[in-house]
C-alpha cells in the first residue's frame, strides 16, 4: 500500500517521517516541486531504516506524479508556511492556486485516494479541494483539529501540572487564531471536568493560549511548526489505514451538522478506511453554538475569496 505526501518542507517531510517510522504503508512517496529536495529527504529517511528497524520504502519525486499512482492516502502540505506576524488566512493568495493544481494532479493518478489537506488556510483549502475534485465528501479531510486539540491538551497539562496523556480535550471550528473553539466545558482530567480543578480564569487562559498556539511557535521558529502537525497527521493516517474508527476533530464538509451547510469546518468525526464516516454531535450550548456560527462566518468569508480568484 502506498501513501503520498506532497510538499517536502518541514511539515510534509515530518509527516512522511512519522508515517514511515510507524510503518503505516509499504511505500511512501514524497513529492515536491523543488529539484532534489524530496529525493534528498527520502534518502535521508531511508538511511534511518537500518537503525530504527522499519521496512517502509521512501521514494522522492521532483514533481513526477506518475510515481504517486495508486496511493491509498495522499497528504497535501504544499504552499508557503506563515512567517511571524502573518495569519494563516494571509496565505490564501499564494496557496489556493498551488493546492488546486496539486489536488487535480493527485486525483489523475490516484482516483480512489483519501485526501488529507494541511496547507493553510486549511479550512478553505479543504473546501477548495472538495469543490474542485468533486469526489465523495468522506474522502476529503482537513487536518487541523487534531493538532489544535493536541495543543489544547498540552496547555491544559501545563496548567494542571499533569501528563498530557491524562487530559481529554477537543477543539472544533476553524483552524485559525480567531476561529478555533477549544471546548473547555468538555475538557477533563481522567474524566474529571477541568473546571472542577482549575478556576475560570485559568481555563480561559488555556483556551486563549491554544488559539494562538501555532502563532506562538511561528514567532519562536520564524516559520510554522512541524513536529506536532506531523504527529497529528500520522495519527489521522493511522486511523484510516487501520480502519480504527477513532474520533478525531477534522475539517469536513458539513451538510446541516452543527447547524452549518456548504462549508468545511472542524467537528469530531469517526475515521476509518473510507475516510471520515460520521460526525459526532457534542450538543453545544447556546454560547458554544454562537462561537461556532461566528467561526463559520469567518471561514465563509475566506471561501468567498476562492470565487473572487475564479478557482471554484
Ligand atoms: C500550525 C499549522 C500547520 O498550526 O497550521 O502549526
Amino acid at each position: 500500500m502506498k501513501i503520498t505526501v506532497v510538499g517536502a518542507g518541514n511539515v510534509g517531510a515530518t509527516c512522511a517521517n512519522v508515517i514511515v517510522q510507524k510503518e503505516l504503508a509499504s511505500e511512501v512517496v514524497l513529492l515536491d516541486i523543488k529539484e532534489g529536495i524530496s529525493e534528498g529527504k527520502a534518502m535521508d529517511m531511508m538511511q534511518t531504516s537500518a537503525t530504527l528497524q522499519f521496512d517502509t520504502r521512501v521514494i522522492g519525486s521532483t514533481n513526477d506524479y506518475t510515481k504517486t499512482a495508486g496511493s491509498k492516502v495522499v497528504v497535501i502540505t504544499s504552499g508557503i508556511p506563515r512567517k511571524p506576524g502573518m495569519s494563516r488566512e494571509d496565505l490564501i493568495g499564494t496557496n489556493a492556486g498551488i493546492v488546486k493544481g496539486v489536488a487535480e494532479n493527485i486525483l489523475k493518478y490516484s482516483p480512489e485516494a483519501i485526501i488529507i489537506v494541511i496547507s493553510n488556510p486549511m479550512d478553505t483549502m479543504t473546501y477548495l479541494a472538495l469543490k474542485s475534485l468533486g469526489v465523495p465528501k468522506n474522502r476529503i479531510i482537513g487536518m487541523g483539529g487534531i493538532l489544535d486539540s493536541s495543543r489544547f491538551k498540552y496547555y491544559l497539562s501545563q496548567a494542571l501540572g499533569c501528563a498530557a496523556t491524562d487530559v481529554q480535550g477537543v477543539v472544533i471550528g476553524g483552524h485559525g487564531d480567531k476561529t478555533m473553539i477549544p471546548l473547555t466545558r468538555f475538557a477533563t482530567y481522567n474524566g474529571i471536568p477541568v473546571s472542577e480543578i482549575l478556576d475560570k480564569e485559568a481555563v480561559e487562559k488555556v483556551a486563549a493560549a491554544t488559539m494562538v498556539g501555532g502563532a506562538t511557535l511561528t514567532k519562536l521558529l520564524g516559520t510554522s511548526a512541524w513536529y506536532a502537525p506531523g504527529a497529528a497527521c500520522g495519527a489521522l493516517v493511522e486511523a484510516i489505514v487501520g480502519d480504527q474508527k477513532k474520533v478525531y476533530p477534522c475539517c469536513v464538509y458539513l451538510d446541516g451538522e452543527y447547524g452549518q451547510s456548504d462549508i468545511c469546518m472542524g467537528v469530531p468525526v469517526v475515521i476509518g478506511k473510507d475516510g471520515w464516516e460520521k460526525v459526532v454531535d457534542y450538543k453545544l450550548n447556546a454560547e458554544e453554538q454562537a462561537k461556532f456560527n461566528a467561526s463559520a462566518e469567518a471561514v465563509r468569508g475566506m471561501n468567498s475569496v476562492l470565487h473572487d480568484m475564479k478557482l471554484i
